[in-house]
């Protein structure tokens, strides 16, 4: 596969064309963001480990019925991708109180939700990633009714397996979000699952294992996500 010239480059990723109109390779860098990019910092071995989870936990999703974008890993830190169409959208769902619920709720942090909470985010860093409803996405041609219904049976699709996934690692999955895209005509998961997009607790001492490490200030941020993978057993 020959990887050609770079499409585009977020915060944390690059996507770039290949010689396959189908396909991009997505490298994941060693920049971490908080805050809607007013935090930044390079974070080594990030990238690689961030690749090498996504690559693990897409497989486990796929084989469970969830259609992804990921076809292969491509280098260290670079995977092969389908080429979606993406919705502007962020699907969040929590199982457990945390981050901007709490602070728009004034709810506190550690609160069982059941059932757990689906929420809409404009992806939009100029904004800060507002809250939107279906009606929002309906109306500003964001996604159509049956879209937002496929992604929401997906991302609790996702709830379902990896929930159990990180119990059995000894690890809570507070929550996650997921963006989706089109794919001839199908709603396909694409972007990535790693601890950047997602909270993680130490099932016993709740011990944050997870972004939350770097947006507090808490050090040790890369060891905590290769501990996940360690207790996954995700090979790095
Ligand atoms: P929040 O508590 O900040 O709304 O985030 C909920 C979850 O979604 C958390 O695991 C972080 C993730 N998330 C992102 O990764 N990027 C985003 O832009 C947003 C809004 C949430
Ligand atoms: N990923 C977003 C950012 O870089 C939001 C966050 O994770 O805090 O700012």
């Amino acid at each position: 596969m020959e990887k050609r010239e770079q499409l585009y480059s977020g915060k944390a990723k690059s996507v770039y064309g290949t010689d396959d109109a189908d396909l991009y390779i997505m490298e994941f860098r060693d920049d971490t963001t908080a805050f809607d990019g007013l935090k930044v910092e390079s974070l080594a071995r990030k990238g690689m480990v961030n690749n090498k989870f996504n690559a693990f936990i897409m497989q486990k999703l796929e084989a469970a019925g969830v259609p992804t974008h990921f076809v292969r890993m491509h280098s260290d830190n670079e995977a092969v991708v389908k080429r979606l169409e993406m919705i502007p959208l962020e699907c969040v769902v929590r199982n457990i109180a945390a981050g901007s619920l709490v602070k728009r709720l004034g709810v506190t942090e550690g609160m069982d939700l059941t059932p757990p909470t689906f929420e809409l985010f404009l992806k939009n860093d100029a904004l800060h990633d507002p809250m939107v409803n279906e009606y929002h996405a309906r109306s500003f041609g964001w996604a159509t009714e049956a879209e937002i219904a496929r992604m929401k049976e997906l991302t609790f699709k996702v709830n379902d397996v990896l929930k159990k996934l990180f119990r059995d690692a000894g690890m809570l999955l507070v929550d996650y979000k997921l963006e989706f895209g089109r794919f001839h005509g199908d709603i396909v998961l694409g972007d990535e699952f790693s601890p950047d997009g997602c909270r993680l607790w130490d099932a016993d001492t709740r011990k944050k294992l997870d972004k939350d490490r770097f947006r507090q200030g808490l050090g040790s941020v890369v060891e905590a996500y290769e501990e996940v993978a360690h207790r996954l057993g995700v090979p790095l």
